[in-house]
């Protein structure tokens, strides 16, 4: 292998693209977003170019003004599971937020896609950003921000410890004796705390990685703070390369703090990139895609980071409005970057719209460019890799595994073969060891 630095990709397989409108692109099925058959061809078109991952968001709340794609979508775990077993190396990565669940299902539930697939299960944890969530959850008010991280992280003491719940030769299952496991290495967690009151053991025992890789998705600084503590690796937008450093520094730095290594966790920047053999082929594709969406469905699109405000009662062509904290407790960090940079340039709120349901992004240009960018971005301390959320899941997705994949592989940082079996492994992250297990060993020494 080269020892140039290797670039990690996870796909998102968001029906039929992150493009609100992608359900009209004619290279996708317009019911993508719950077409079994689209999932497995793009997984398996994922798994045979070597991508790490392939990751599958989620949201609680819908109405009538949610894009295409959220108003009819499979649940992550459901749909994971069924790719684990058209698939045998890719990560399956999913959503699922720690406040309308409860540790002990959904530890259960990541155990065993983790077990279904041999090791390759990740879980993107959110905290749900939407208060209209709490109306589907039988739960009367929507836990407000800091709130929420501060369920997150007992949530996550809690799953992580029903994960170890057994050691991993504990069920001996010997026949000859009657033996079905060793009483001594199943451990109950007992936790009593603040939000939540779990006893364990889990009912499930761990897998070929130990625990399932913990991804984080929050920008705020409870967000930072908590994948700093608890992720191993962190999605985050980012729209420059000094922003992406910044932001690489920065959680890293706190990770350390909290005395982890740096290397513990991965930053993956989210990126829909727009390429094609010339600048003018990427400009015509820019086009293509603006053309799939009108003002409204623009505004709609904005107004859900804002806990679906209606942005129709202001005025299009004058400055992005005042609207003060609206946004704070729902996508705190999204909204408050949409803010500040209209301020900052000065944008109409026909722009702001436009440019959000719209993103043309930090990687547009001709296809080597983007090659070119995704190198500086990791070689020049950006990024670890990249969740790449493309426009359309058809066209655009075939453009980049045909196009800027091959380049990155002939220049070094990039190779199709996976070298391990488990998630973890082709993250280059350790097995997880069994907390108990481990204190054994320290004990022994
Ligand atoms: C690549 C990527 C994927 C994300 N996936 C989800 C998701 O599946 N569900 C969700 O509610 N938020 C998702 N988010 C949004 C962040 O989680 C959002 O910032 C968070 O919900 C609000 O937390 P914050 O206030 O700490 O930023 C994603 C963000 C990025 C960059």
């Amino acid at each position: 292998m080269s020892n140039k630095k290797q670039i990690k990709f996870g796909v998102m397989l968001h029906g039929a693209g992150g493009h609100m409108n992608a359900w009209k692109d004619p290279s996708v099925p317009a019911d993508a977003s719950v077409n079994l058959q689209h999932y497995t061809n793009a997984a398996q078109k994922a798994e045979h170019a070597g991508i790490d991952f392939v990751f599958v968001a989620d949201g609680l709340f819908i109405n009538e003004k949610s894009i295409p794609h959220f108003l009819n979508r499979f649940e992550p775990i459901t749909i994971l599971s069924a790719l684990a077993s058209v698939t045998t190396h890719i990560g399956l990565v999913g959503t699922l937020s720690t406040s309308y669940s409860e540790p002990f299902t959904v530890a259960r539930q990541f155990a065993s896609l983790d077990k279904i697939s041999g090791g390759r299960a990740g879980w993107n944890v959110v905290t749900s950003p939407l208060e209209g969530s709490a109306t589907n959850y039988n739960k009367g008010e929507h836990p407000e921000h800091a709130l929420r991280y501060e369920i997150a992280d007992e949530y996550l003491q809690v799953t992580k410890g029903l994960w170890d719940s057994w050691e991993d030769d504990a069920f001996v299952r010997n026949r000859e004796t009657g033996q079905f496991f060793d009483r001594e290495k199943m451990h109950a967690l007992n936790h009593k705390g603040k939000h939540f009151s779990v006893a364990g053991p889990l009912n499930i025992g761990r897998s070929e990685q130990g625990q399932p890789v913990i991804f984080q998705a929050g920008a705020s600084e409870s967000g930072k703070s908590f994948a700093a503590k608890h992720a191993e690796a962190i999605f985050t937008h980012a729209n420059s390369l000094e922003q992406a450093q910044a932001y690489y520094n920065d959680v890293k730095d706190k990770a350390e703090a909290m005395g982890r290594s740096r290397d513990e966790l991965f930053v993956y920047p989210a990126l829909s990139p727009i390429g094609g053999a010339t600048l003018e082929e990427a400009e015509a594709k820019y086009k293509a895609i603006q053309n799939l969406v009108t003002i409204e469905e623009a505004l709609n699109y904005l107004g859900r980071y804002f806990d679906h405000f209606d942005f129709s009662q202001f005025p299009l062509d004058k400055p992005f409005p005042e609207i003060g904290d609206v946004g704070k407790n729902s996508f705190q960090s999204t909204t408050d970057h949409i803010k500040k940079r209209a301020k900052e340039h000065g944008l109409t709120l026909r722009q702001v719209a436009m440019e959000e349901a719209t993103r043309r992004g930090s990687f547009f240009g001709t296809y080597d460019q983007i090659a070119n960018q995704l190198i500086q971005w990791v070689e020049e301390g950006g990024a670890d890799g990249f969740i790449v959320g493309h426009h359309v899941l058809g066209s655009d997705f075939d453009a980049f595994l045909e196009n800027v994949i091959p380049i990155l592989e002939e220049r070094g940082y990039y190779s199709r073969n996976y070298e391990h079996t488990t998630l973890r492994g082709n993250l280059g992250l350790p097995f997880k060891e069994n907390r108990y297990t481990k204190e054994k060993q320290t004990i022994i020494q």
